[in-house]
């Protein structure tokens, strides 16, 4: 499928996270089958600046295949303006985050509080679309609260408006990340438009893709907090999907300290030993969920300072769990 002239080759994309989809991990993400991905979000108000933090989200030159660069602002020209300046990194295209539920974000009339104001969500998508002839994508929340739902209007509006496909987040902005997220809003939002739906929220195995996919009629599914410390799930996504549900065994402990340590070695050589190493303690943390004896190894994790204590760690996590894989 195509998402305007963008080519999408897969059903499932990595979701942006803040903080974590950064050029080292979206890397990891594609290699293992992720369709596209989508950057950290990007203030579009702070690019106003030459805000060097945002230059850094917006590099894409690690990456390989489509990467949407996400937007985030509460007026439309501002955001538009952005789009602009974003063109030189050559983004497959822009995304605009009409979902962060973070006070900061909604104090400032961005994120899921432009779910209010659905008129500015399409002026929104119409002022980047003035900007570029790349394809643009929402992101959008089921609604504010349950009194205030609004993600088929606004999608209606942002479709009429330009948008060359909606993403709907099951969940309203009071939900934050809590509860369940509503997949009939997904479905709803399908029959409302005819741009691509990419369905969110919830799928955390194999079998949710294949069930989001079925029960909603979206046209992809978009993978966030189930990809943490895990960019096997696209591969297994993919396996389970397009081989009559074939369900990929978990990395052994081998595979999973090659990828940990692609990984920090990738994240240092992009942002120092020093910051990469703080960022890494989270991801570390994810990547040793489930062995044995991750208690303290995730403790350690939170430690870390270099790529030595690194090694020093995953030796003693492999010694731990070889033994344990042996033996079964
Ligand atoms: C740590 C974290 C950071 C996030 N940052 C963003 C962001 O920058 N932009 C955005 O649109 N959504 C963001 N989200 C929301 C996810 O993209 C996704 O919509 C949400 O986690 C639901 O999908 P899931 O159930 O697959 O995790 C973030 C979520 C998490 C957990």
């Amino acid at each position: 499928m195509k998402i305007k002239t963008v080519e999408i080759d897969g059903p499932a994309a990595l979701a942006p996270m803040a903080g974590v989809t950064d050029a080292a991990f979206r890397k990891l993400c594609r290699e293992q089958g992720a369709a596209y991905t989508v950057t950290e979000m990007v203030s579009a108000r702070a690019l106003e600046y030459n805000d060097r933090k945002t230059g850094e989200l917006a590099d894409l030159t690690h990456d390989e295949g489509p990467v949407f660069l996400q937007l985030f602002g509460d007026d439309p020209a501002v955001v538009g303006r952005a789009a602009k300046k974003l063109l030189k990194y050559s983004p497959a295209g822009f995304d605009i985050n009409m979902g962060c539920p973070v006070p900061k974000i909604v104090n400032g009339g961005a994120g899921s509080a432009l779910l209010k104001d659905p008129k500015r969500c399409a002026q929104m998508v119409a002022a980047v679309k003035e900007n570029t002839l790349l394809p643009v994508t929402v992101k959008l929340r089921k609604g504010w609260d349950d009194s205030h739902i609004a993600a088929v209007e606004v999608a209606g509006l942002c479709a009429e408006s330009g948008a060359d496909a909606i993403c709907v987040h099951g969940r309203t902005r009071a939900q934050l990340y809590e509860g369940q997220a509503d997949w009939e809003i997904i479905k709803a939002v399908k029959k409302a438009v005819n741009v691509p739906v990419i369905g969110n929220g919830d799928v955390k195995t194999p079998s949710d893709a294949s069930r989001m996919l079925e029960m909603t009629g979206c046209d992809l599914i978009m993978v966030g907090r189930a990809a943490l410390g895990n960019p096997w799930i696209f591969h297994q996504i993919n396996a389970y999907l397009t081989e009559s549900c074939r369900i990929l065994p978990p990395p052994g402990i081998a595979q999973r300290i090659v990828m940990i340590r692609r990984h920090m070695e990738d994240l240092c050589a992009l942002k120092g030993e020093y910051r990469g190493m703080r960022e890494a303690r989270k991801h570390v943390g994810w990547y040793l969920h489930g062995v044995r004896g991750a208690a303290e190894f995730r403790r350690r994790a939170g430690e870390l300072s270099t790529l030595e204590d690194l090694d020093r760690l995953l030796g003693e996590v492999y010694q731990k769990n070889e033994e344990t894989e042996k033996s079964n």
